[in-house]
């Protein structure tokens, strides 16, 4: 486990639209090395930057072209090495995102691969025997190549699956290859070369996107493809023992336990423990329990974390995200009030806390139309908002040569002003974050329990190690029978107190108890 990780705290920027240094509209390497003393300031010291890799761009980047030249775009090769050393400079990591299932349907693989003769590519991809022989069972595309064959997509149209192999290849159908085929293994080498490219110039691992998606009719476990992650991450150990690796599985027990993860995310999909936070719209009426309404259960969320977390804490870290360039932004469901106790809690758990570019001020969910295969993923990536200057100084560009457009309305939320606010968001954020730098036990490692919870029943408070936390989302005053009254009070929101036998908190407030 690199060590790095104990105390880590992720900003994942959407390099698109970060910063725009050349007035393009669109945003740069250059943009992030300029903005690097920020994200160091608010207390971030590691990075993950989406994928920046040449790419005709019809999912926003997740279509790889050239694993290993970046997009023009955003620089070269040189200003990413660049941005590696600047970023080391001041204690900050940086994960690249790592797209091993895919590549573009413009990589040079696939163009080799869709050739009617047989080539060293030809089983790179995953291709049916004829054009009219369906590959069953999967997505596929026929009729457009040289190639007499389907072939196996992993996501969208553009993106056709590489081939890992099958974990159990159906003897009906002769197409389908087993792992151990020198072709699978060839494809597999292949990616552990392009994370030997990138950490080789000075990238410190990889955010590593559909991470269960490689082989093919796995089993429920996905034995075949923790196999394949288990072998490269023996190659991480005897080779880059610092680099780390972060799945999008949201399976802990796989990912952590089996696959060789350092680090899975706790995600929106495949259960509804996370979304019951802050985006229990999505999965129905809007009980979020950070809604200050205090019609929440925090049930929801720990009967599936807490079996999630123990199960897999000696292993690795089920990290907590405040949102992606997949979800919708927290700001959606939530005013800053209810965001400053939500981020009481997601930087004092345990595992490694990932910010989305812009969470830290509240920046809204836009109604914008789809861009790049968006669709509805669109409106959490528009540009990030620095100050009230043009564009929201993301750039100095013309409004309508913008990547997305900017927030435009007059208390659009940005850096600037919230900096010069002791109260705001921003610099609720960077004291959470700054106590948790200070404090070893609120930091990946230290124990999590709950100390008090039930259904609809306020404050939640937890321990970490010796620490106690206490949350109360709602607008009622609440207490809880806790004996705290050796402990100090290092961080608050709101009203609080210790009485004889109970924490007692205001409407919407919380307090870190040492
Ligand atoms: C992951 C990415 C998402 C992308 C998809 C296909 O879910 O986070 O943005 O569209 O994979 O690569
Ligand atoms: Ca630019």
């Amino acid at each position: 486990m690199p060590k790095w990780l104990k105390d880590a705290v992720f900003y994942e920027i959407y390099p698109q639209s970060f910063y725009d240094t050349n007035g393009d509209g669109i945003g740069d390497f250059n943009g992030i090395i300029e903005k690097l003393d920020y994200i160091k300031e608010l207390g971030c010291n590691a990075l993950w930057i989406n994928p920046c890799y040449d790419s005709p761009f019809s999912d926003a980047g997740y279509d790889v072209r050239d694993y290993k030249k970046v997009a023009p775009r955003y620089g070269t090769n040189s200003d990413l090495y660049r941005l590696f050393g600047e970023a080391h400079k001041r204690g900050i990591h940086v994960l690249l995102d790592l797209v091993p299932g895919h590549t573009s349907e413009q990589h040079a693989w696939f163009k080799e691969s869709q050739k009617a003769e047989k080539n060293k590519y030809s089983n790179r991809y995953i291709w049916t025997n004829a054009a009219f022989q369906p590959a069953k069972g999967f997505l596929y595309i026929g009729g457009e190549t040289e190639r007499d064959g389907v072939y196996v997509l992993n996501f969208f149209k553009s993106q056709p699956a590489l081939n890992y192999g099958f974990l159990n290849p159906d003897p009906k159908e002769e197409w389908q290859l087993p792992m151990d085929h020198p072709d699978c293994l060839a494809t597999r080498e292949e990616i552990k070369d392009v994370m030997r490219f990138w950490l080789d110039h000075g990238c410190d691992g990889f955010r590593v996107d559909m991470a269960d998606s490689l082989v093919k009719n796995d089993d429920k476990e996905k034995s075949g493809t923790c196999a394949i992650w288990r072998d490269v991450r023996n190659m991480l150990d005897e080779e880059y023992p610092d680099a780390a690796m972060v799945s999008e599985w949201n399976a802990p027990e796989r990912a952590l336990n089996r696959g060789g993860y350092h680090m899975d995310f706790y995600l929106n999909w495949g259960g509804n423990g996370y979304n019951s936070l802050f985006r229990d719209y999505e999965t129905g009426e809007d009980n979020s329990f950070f809604k200050k309404d205090g019609k929440g259960d925090i049930m929801r969320f720990l009967d599936e974390y807490v079996p999630r977390y123990e199960a897999t804490k000696e292993n690795g870290y089920y990290c907590l995200i405040t949102g992606n360039h997949d979800t919708r932004r927290l700001k959606k469901s939530l005013d800053d009030s209810e965001l400053k106790i939500a981020y009481t809690f997601l930087f004092t758990m345990p595992g490694v806390p990932f910010l989305y570019y812009g969470d830290e001020i509240g920046m809204r969910y836009l109604d914008v139309p789809t861009k790049e295969g968006g669709y509805f993923r669109t409106g959490s990536r528009t540009p990030m908002q620095w100050n009230r200057k043009k564009n929201d100084g993301f750039s100095t560009c013309p409004a309508d040569a913008l990547y997305l457009p900017v927030d435009t309305s007059s208390d659009a939320p940005n850096v600037a002003s919230q900096e010069a606010d002791e109260t705001s968001l921003l610099n609720t954020v960077k004291a959470l974050l700054s106590l948790r730098h200070q404090e070893e036990e609120l930091q990946a490692d230290a124990e999590f329990e709950v100390v008090y919870a039930g259904a609809r029943k306020l404050p939640f408070v937890y321990r970490r190690g010796t620490i106690f936390i206490a949350l109360n989302p709602s607008t009622e005053s609440v207490s809880a029978p806790i004996e705290a009254e050796d402990k100090e009070i290092i961080f608050s929101i709101g009203s609080g107190d210790v009485e004889e036998g109970r924490i007692v908190l205001g409407p919407q407030s919380c307090m870190v108890l040492k």
